[in-house]
């Protein structure tokens, strides 16, 4: 059994009690791969921001379990030895679907897990969720619960139109299950294509009355927001023009993500636009210079893109820059 603690690790209690207290969100970035981890840590050393490094099970899967966790132990050691820095950071399961799964990230030293029972019948979430909670709290791992379906694929569970949270559950939920944090559903959604956007129209904006009135019925809880990522348009095209093919791709316009920032919502997650900026990086490196195969000089252009993303994020969107 691993101690995050000793892993260099720290639980999100303390960031998003100071998270509340400041009017900022802790950023949540996904990694799998060494330059994507490299990116988050660099950016994040380099802005002063606390950090979530977030692993899927589709990560685990891809990457190897037990090197995610001796990558993201490599990472911390890196910010401090060699970027010389202080910063936060967390290691934390997402969308965790089961109480076995959780227990296995515990084991092998994550601070914090998601368990996603929203798909689940509420009762049925409210059982697995306070089981989770019960064998996390006894190692002071934090846990995220969650309520409300996003729109679009979300483990494995495809909903066309999102069920939102209900603020009548929260105060309720939270209660029975002893949860650290709630991922709620105010319109967000995972992946690229968020909004199906009329020509002439804009995006509709986030359920900011639901967040006021989930705010209502617990004050002062930290809110977990997924789906955030803002697609953004230069990078979309970016792709397109060197052959990618992503039509009507469309995020959450930053300025909604600010202000959600501001609220109760400590915890941003962000994924796909990772993945966007690092492949819109590979393809223009692809098509101008058709003469390199060292991945290090396609891979190397990608994760400094990247990096000065998560630098903009955490400066202008979440508001976590300077508080590392
Ligand atoms: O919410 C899901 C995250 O973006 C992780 O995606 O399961 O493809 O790794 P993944
Ligand atoms: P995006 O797909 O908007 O980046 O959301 C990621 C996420 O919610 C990870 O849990
Ligand atoms: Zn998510």
């Amino acid at each position: 059994m691993a101690n995050y603690k000793d892993l260099g690790f720290v639980n999100t209690k303390e960031m998003f009690k100071k998270a509340m207290e400041g009017g900022y969100a802790i950023p949540a970035y996904n990694f799998n791969n060494m330059e994507q981890l490299q990116s988050i840590m660099m950016g994040c050393a380099e802005s002063n921001s606390p950090v979530i490094l977030q692993v899927s099970s589709g990560a685990r899967k891809y990457a190897n379990q037990t090197l995610l966790q001796y990558m993201a132990e490599g990472a911390v050691q890196m910010t401090r030895k060699d970027l010389k820095s202080n910063i936060p950071v967390a290691l934390h399961l997402d969308h965790g679907d089961s109480l076995e799964l959780c227990v296995s990230c515990i084991e092998s030293g994550f601070s914090s897990v998601m368990i996603d029972g929203s798909a689940l019948p509420y009762e049925k979430n409210i059982e697995l969720t306070k089981k989770v909670v019960e064998y996390a709290h006894k190692y002071d791992v934090t846990v995220e619960g969650e309520l409300g379906v996003l729109a679009g694929i979300e483990d494995d569970v495809k909903a066309e139109v999102p069920h939102y949270t209900n603020p009548e559950d929260v105060e309720d939920f939270v209660k029975k299950t002893g949860v650290d944090s709630l991922a709620i559903s105010i319109g967000t959604s995972h992946g690229a294509y968020k909004f199906k956007v009329e020509p002439g129209k804009t995006i509709p904006p986030l359920r900011f009355d639901i967040l006021e009135e989930i705010e209502k019925r617990i004050p002062g809880f930290s809110i977990v927001l997924h789906g955030s990522s803002s697609v953004p348009a230069e990078f979309v095209e970016l792709c397109n023009k060197y052959g990618g093919k992503l039509q009507n791709a469309v995020g959450i316009p930053e300025e909604q993500l600010r202000k959600a920032a501001k609220s109760a919502v400590c915890k941003i997650n962000i994924d796909t636009d990772g993945r966007l900026v690092v492949t819109a990086k590979i393809r223009e490196v692809f098509a101008t210079k058709p003469e390199e195969f060292d991945p290090r000089k396609y891979l190397g252009p990608a994760r400094e893109a990247l990096k000065n993303l998560i630098i903009h994020k955490n400066k202008e969107v979440l508001g976590s820059a300077g508080r590392g």
